[in-house]
């Protein structure tokens, strides 16, 4: 909440509140991180209550529920990352896609072990192995170079367990499809889901 009050302090346009349970890398520039990880039904009021700027929810948004029930915290916009990771578009991996396909809830972990920043990803090899190295780990992009060969070289020779496979924490409910199938649900979902709360 502090960080989006600077933000707005400073001028930005819109905020983005991301929730711990978002994939791929946390946005927080502020304090420390580990201290920055509210879930976005916590976060996303607690930002749209103190913010006169446009607010953004992320982290766990998958489909039209997440949609709605964003809406109605307050947020005026959803960013979803992990819903469109596995969409036929989508320039993942072919080995990413299917680990975010068949990924449960217990299965991502927070790490600095890719980039030097952190972020959420599906539990592998590495991200386990290098967890013992974790208070020794350089800062981004120092980290980042140094994993850019493995992570190349586990790409060409399909191996997922040094991929980077960045997913939030509601993975499971990644459907593939394509972008635009997906829009079409997600909008189909939201309208009925409106209209059900009227009724
Ligand atoms: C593959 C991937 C890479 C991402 N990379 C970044 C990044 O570099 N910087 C950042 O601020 N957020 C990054 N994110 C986070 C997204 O901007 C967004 O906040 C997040 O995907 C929303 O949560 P969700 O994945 O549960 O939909 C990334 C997300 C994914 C899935």
């Amino acid at each position: 909440v502090r960080e989006a009050e600077l933000l707005q302090a400073n001028g930005v346009d819109a905020i983005v509140a991301q929730g711990s349970e978002a994939g791929g890398h946390r946005g927080t520039f502020l304090d420390d991180w580990r201290d920055a990880l509210t879930g976005t039904l916590a976060l996303v009021p607690q930002i749209t209550d103190r913010i006169e700027i446009p607010v953004i929810a992320a982290g766990g948004i998958m489909d039209g529920r997440g949609i709605i029930a964003a809406l109605a915290l307050g947020a005026e916009g959803v960013q979803m990352g992990t819903a469109f990771l596995p969409c036929k578009e989508s320039g993942a991996h072919e080995c990413h896609k299917k680990a975010v396909l068949s990924c449960t809830e217990d299965r991502t972990v927070l790490t600095r072990a890719f980039s030097g920043r952190p972020a959420r990803g599906i539990r592998n090899r590495f991200t386990v192995e290098m967890e013992t190295h974790r208070d020794i780990l350089p800062a981004y992009p120092l980290q980042n170079a140094l994993t850019r060969d493995i992570r190349q070289a586990a790409a060409k020779q399909n191996r997922p367990e040094f991929l980077s496979l960045w997913a939030g924490q509601a993975a499971a409910l990644s459907r593939g499809k394509t972008a635009g199938e997906l829009l079409a649900e997600w909008i189909q979902e939201a309208e009925q889901i409106l209209q059900q709360l009227h009724n």
